[in-house]
């Protein structure tokens, strides 16, 4: 079934979609791509004269209440988005069978976070994966997990799957819940079809030079996306915390950067792998550095230093936070003439306004590629942040609502939430 040809008049739809968007510390949204990127699927089954229930998970809450990641806070939001008076709120996921079946033609539900119930993840919790006992609770879990799918199912005629950002994780809401439908009451939604087909744009029709870009602060997250694009890209750029886990495979001297030292020679082996490929790895030689960064309140405190050095020559109490003007001039130059690019993570630690200039430069050489005829597709809540925050969101070609959705797709894995819809 496509979500084009269902006819929702008179039907409930329960819409899983991926709300987990950055709050400041007054719970207000910081980025809405997200919620934006859901608006074309929940309207049009409104404007079909269906009924809306939503569900989301935000944040980790690991199968707790938490008020913290409430969806509460962001239920005002989802009203201005699609334009309704109301969003009705169900405090408990899996006890929302009365208020969905109340619910009339028109109207929307929005039910609490999803992962307030382990069973969402169906990762049995507080017990460890050495204990004798695990995989009896592992068992216990997921018939337990295939209740509470049965519960959210049991709110709707009709199942739509549009959380492209979830689409990796094979939870409760994300996939075991299509089991609870035929096949010509669950569909993927637009934001969905939009995101495999971006995914697919680039993977099909690759046009050269492919150059992808990948920051972050961890080696180890990033190993299986940067080895899969080590056999696809002409060059590579790491940048962002990354860079000082490579720097110290070299005996460089990091002072208090972030590093994997245990990660060592997992650098050296992307060194060797973009070698042996004849891929162009980009890395930063020099860094911003400062002795003050407060992370808390992403500041730098007074009186404290902010200078330059060599990405392997960084002084004592000093740490790396962003790409230097050097590595800025050659990741520019790295961009330039791209046809295909790949942006996921920034080269800074861009929230705080003194070190933007690395994810920065990164930003403005994409939009110019683009404006040349690059296709570029933005990944990852930072990323998208950076082009948001530098307002370059629409002079690249396709902003991803995935990080690690979007990074499995464009590794050729078949998303669970995708393989649930489609068999
Ligand atoms: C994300 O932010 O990448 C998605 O919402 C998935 O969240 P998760 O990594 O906690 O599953």
């Amino acid at each position: 079934m496509t979500i084009n040809d269902y006819k929702f008049a008179g039907k409930k739809a329960i819409v899983r979609v991926d709300f987990n968007v950055p709050l400041d510390e007054n719970g207000k949204i910081t980025d809405d791509t997200r919620i934006r990127g859901a608006v074309p699927t929940l309207k049009h089954i409104l404007n079909e004269g269906g009924a809306l229930i939503i569900m989301s998970h935000m944040g980790k809450p690991k199968g707790k209440v938490n008020a913290k990641y409430s969806l509460a806070q962001i239920k005002d939001a989802v009203a201005a988005a699609l334009g309704v008076k109301e969003v009705k709120f169900a405090p408990d996921c899996a006890k929302a069978k009365e208020m969905a079946d109340a619910l009339q033609m028109g109207e929307v539900l929005m039910l609490e976070n999803l992962r307030f119930y382990a069973e969402e993840e169906g990762k049995p919790v507080g017990i460890d994966k050495e204990d004798p006992a695990y995989d009896e609770a592992k068992k216990a879990m997921k018939a337990s997990q295939k209740e509470f799918a049965k519960t959210l199912a049991s709110y709707a005629d009709c199942y739509v799957m549009d959380a492209f950002g979830t689409a990796h994780r094979k939870h409760a809401s994300t996939a075991v819940i299509a089991d609870y439908f035929d096949a010509d009451n669950k569909m993927l939604g637009f934001l969905m079809e939009k995101e495999v087909a971006a995914v697919d744009a680039v993977l099909s029709n690759i046009k050269r030079p492919f150059v992808a870009i990948m920051g972050g602060s961890k080696v180890s997250s990033k190993i299986g996306i940067i080895e899969n694009l080590l056999g696809k890209v002409d060059k590579l750029i790491l940048c962002g915390g990354m860079t000082y886990t490579f720097a110290k495979a070299h005996n460089g001297e990091i002072g208090d950067s972030i590093v994997e030292l245990d990660k060592l020679d997992v650098a050296l082996g992307v060194e060797e792998l973009a070698k042996k490929n004849g891929v162009e790895l980009v890395l930063a030689d020099d860094a911003v550095i400062t002795n003050g960064l407060d992370f808390a309140t992403m500041t730098v405190k007074p009186g404290s230093e902010i200078s330059v050095a060599p990405s392997n020559a960084i002084p004592a109490g000093f740490e790396g936070v962003d790409a230097g003007p050097v590595a800025q001039k050659a990741f520019a130059e790295a961009i330039k003439g791209a046809k295909t690019i790949l942006w996921n993570g920034p080269a800074g630690v861009f929230e705080c306004d003194d070190f933007t200039a690395g994810s920065k430069a990164i930003g403005l050489a994409i939009a110019e590629a683009t404006a040349e005829g690059a296709f570029s597709l933005i990944g990852g809540g930072d990323s998208v942040a950076c082009v948001n925050k530098f307002g370059l969101a629409d002079k690249v070609s396709y902003i991803s609502t995935g990080g690690g959705a979007l990074l499995e797709a464009i590794e050729g894995k078949v998303l669970p939430g995708v393989a649930a819809i489609k068999g």
